[in-house]
């Protein structure tokens, strides 16, 4: 079946997670969150992604209890913060997050980034929280392959999935492989590398083969690989172009032609040097 813009993916938990959402960091607390949520709600965005350290939780909340949406047609996801991590602290940290988020269960919720004395005690509460039915999934971000081994050594529960930067500029092939050999649904940040490459020549061409952006051919890539992906925007321009990627394919030649974008491109932070 073809995808649509509240295709969903099951994670290896049984819980189904949409493949196309909205990012929110550096997006401003107060209106400007509120409006991008609220106008990709109304677009039919269904996962909106957002993090403790982005100050906006609230916001988001708010915009999904204004939507008129029922609670069980948005996923949301949210992140536990470096500075909030240990047992006691993580379990502190999700329910201060819950109460400012304010919309029930949250459907997933991340260890922001593999911090290295406090992780393994971090995942034992994100596990707790589970159990608890306090949150439908639990999953890892920044975690690199030797932080998924790391982690394969104690964890009772196999992370629902990985959040890293991901675009075809940066593939993370051997991530991506990892991440399948154990279950674990790969969703890719910076889908758009911020834009950095929006001017490069080969994007451009399929771009203009396909009569679309570039940004939605990087998009339209990310998916047809497989990923779930949660392109940042404030502009209700951008919000509605990004959501323009489910009527139209990128052949098998064009994707193959993507494969060679490849150029270790990172916009964001770089966990690949963590112990
Ligand atoms: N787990 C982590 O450590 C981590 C790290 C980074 C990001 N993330 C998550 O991933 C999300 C996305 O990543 P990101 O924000 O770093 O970068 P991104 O989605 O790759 O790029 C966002 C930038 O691209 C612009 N843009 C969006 N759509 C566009 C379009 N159609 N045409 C031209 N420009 C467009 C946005 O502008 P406007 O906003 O002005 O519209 C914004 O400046 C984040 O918001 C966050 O939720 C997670």
């Amino acid at each position: 079946m073809s995808l649509h813009i509240a295709s969903t993916v099951e994670l290896n938990n049984g819980i189904k997670m949409p493949r196309f959402g909205l990012g929110t960091y550096r997006m401003s607390p107060g209106k400007e969150t509120y409006d991008a949520v609220r106008s990709a709600l109304d677009v039919g965005y269904r996962l909106i992604d957002t993090a403790s350290y982005y100050a906006n939780e609230k916001d988001v909340g708010r915009a999904i209890k204004d939507s008129g949406l029922h609670r069980d047609e948005v996923f949301v996801t949210t992140k536990l913060f470096n500075h909030d991590q240990g047992y006691s602290e993580a379990l502190k940290a999700f329910e201060a997050s819950q109460r400012r988020i304010d919309v029930g269960t949250i459907d997933l919720f991340l260890i922001h980034w593999p911090v290295l004395a406090l992780r393994q005690r971090s995942w034992k509460a994100l596990e707790t929280l589970l159990k608890q039915g306090r949150c439908r999934s639990i999953g890892v971000s920044n975690y690199t392959v030797a932080h998924l081994k790391e982690l394969g050594s104690y964890a009772e529960y196999v992370p629902a999935v990985n959040q890293v930067e991901l675009s075809p500029y940066l593939q993370q092939t051997e991530l991506v492989d990892a991440c399948r050999t154990i279950g674990v649904q790969v969703e890719s940040y910076s889908p758009l590398a911020r834009g950095k490459r929006f001017g490069h020549q080969g994007l451009r061409d399929l771009a203009e083969a396909h009569g679309r952006s570039p940004a939605q051919v990087m998009l339209r890539w990310g998916l047809q690989k497989g990923h779930v992906i949660i392109p940042k925007a404030v502009s209700s321009e951008h919000i509605v172009e990004n959501a323009g990627i489910f009527d139209f394919t990128l052949s098998d030649a064009e994707m193959e032609e993507m494969d060679g974008f490849e150029s270790g491109l990172r916009v964001s932070w770089d966990p690949t040097g963590v112990p």
